[in-house]
């Protein structure tokens, strides 16, 4: 009988601290739980001893498991009446094929929740100390991928920095680090290259750095910073407070 079920829950940026009381009621029920590489080990952590815990990301150099085959665990362990819990960086639903998965687990008529994560790209923007949305500088905020999917169309830079301009949005971008000369080279052709950028490798987290500057130093920046996978590049007008904020003292160490 199947008796199983499935939960997706979002992890957040790395902090254990911004992890839900949500988040941890499903860990501490979990019997089996899919760990993706960007949660931490405090997080894991909390899974209850003698639960069963398979890393499917990068984690200790191997190749990160195909989709296919983590879905079909899920609904494997599901059907034998396991508590499955799958552990996600940030929020399932934010870039984390937490869609996808619900899909195939609905499609396969097994039982799953969702239980929402901070998303890196929110925790980012907070740990500068300036909020993504701002009557005065911001209107709303668009959350992108640097990195499309294989053989599909990268985002329409060009579109997407008219639109930000006009309608004055904060845009935060996801796995964009390794594009950034691109991103950059597009999104000039809507933005003033003085727009304010900040990128925030490893937000939430000890080891947590950024840089502030702006979009016609992107690239320079990152390459001159050294920063890395996993960041989140904000650019936008919200970003100019963070020397404010810094100026309070409010600031991690960069
Ligand atoms: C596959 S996406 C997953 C996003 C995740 N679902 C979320 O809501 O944050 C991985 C990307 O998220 C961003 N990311 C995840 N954790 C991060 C962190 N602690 N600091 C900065 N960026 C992070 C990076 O852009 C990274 O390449």
């Amino acid at each position: 009988m199947n008796t199983g079920k499935v939960t997706l829950v979002g992890a957040g940026p790395g902090d254990p601290e911004m992890l839900t009381l949500k988040a941890l009621k499903a860990i501490h029920q979990a019997t089996v739980l899919l760990v993706d590489d960007l949660v931490s080990d405090e997080v894991v952590a909390h899974a209850p001893k003698g639960a069963r815990v398979v890393y499917v990301g990068k984690r200790g150099g191997c190749r990160s498991t195909p989709q296919a085959f983590i879905e079909k665990l899920m609904i494997l362990a599901a059907r034998e009446g396991e508590n499955v819990v799958r552990l996600k960086g940030g929020d399932p639903f934010i870039f984390g094929r937490g869609g996808e998965e619900l899909e195939h687990l609905r499609a396969a008529g097994i039982e799953v929740e969702v239980v929402n994560g901070i998303t890196s790209g929110l925790a980012a923007v907070t740990s500068l100390g300036v909020p993504l949305t701002h009557r005065e500088h911001a209107q709303g905020v668009i959350f992108l991928t640097g990195h499309a999917q294989k053989g599909a169309e990268p985002p329409d830079w060009k579109a997407i920095a008219a639109i930000a301009r006009d309608a004055r949005l904060t845009l935060v971008i996801y796995m964009g680090v390794s594009s950034a000369e691109r991103i950059q080279r597009d999104l000039l052709s809507g933005l003033p290259a003085a727009t304010p950028v900040a990128v925030v490798q490893k937000a939430s987290l000890p080891q947590q750095r950024h840089a502030v500057t702006t979009l016609g130093e992107l690239a320079a920046t990152i390459a001159r910073d050294g920063l890395a996978s996993p960041s989140v590049i904000v650019v936008g007008d919200v970003v100019r407070g963070v020397a404010a904020a810094a100026a309070q003292g409010k600031l991690r160490a960069a």
